[in-house]
């Protein structure tokens, strides 16, 4: 049972980045604008991925050579995609082409470090 709650904490961090980031990829790509309607759902997803990120980091019984580094980087970048959903307005719709680059980037810095997590004994 000890591993139910950080299976249950990687589901909520990933389940909740499919939502945000799946839902501006739909209005940049497709819908061409993100809903009013999406605004109550990011506030509860970012408290998601804030909560379950924290446990995440904190919960890890060893940081590999240039983990932080490469995790404060990764904050950056995410404390961009929440600013940038909060204060998304209609008329300036190039902020979700913002989102989309840094939350790709932000992936691929996330499996970077699961990476050297998994190699790092
Ligand atoms: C939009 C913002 C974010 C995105 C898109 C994101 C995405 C991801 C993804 C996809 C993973 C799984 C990586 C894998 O297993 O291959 C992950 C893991 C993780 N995330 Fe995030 N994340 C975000 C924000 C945050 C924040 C704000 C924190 C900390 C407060 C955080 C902390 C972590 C930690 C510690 C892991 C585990 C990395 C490891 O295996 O060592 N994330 N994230």
């Amino acid at each position: 049972m000890d591993v139910a709650v950080p299976i249950f904490s990687r589901w909520l961090h990933i389940f909740s980045v499919i939502v945000l980031l799946g839902g501006v990829f739909y209005a940049r790509f497709f819908a061409g604008e993100l809903s009013d309607r999406f605004k109550p759902m990011a506030y509860i997803v970012i408290g998601g991925i804030l909560a379950s990120g924290l446990y995440n980091f904190l919960s890890k019984p060893a940081y590999p050579p240039h983990y932080q580094l490469w995790f404060g980087i990764k904050v950056l970048l995410a404390l961009h995609v929440f600013a940038a959903v909060i204060l998304y307005r209609k008329e300036k719709p190039r902020t979700l082409t913002g989102v989309v680059i840094s939350g790709a980037a932000i992936v691929a810095i996330s499996a970077y470090l699961r990476a050297i997590s998994l190699s790092f004994k």
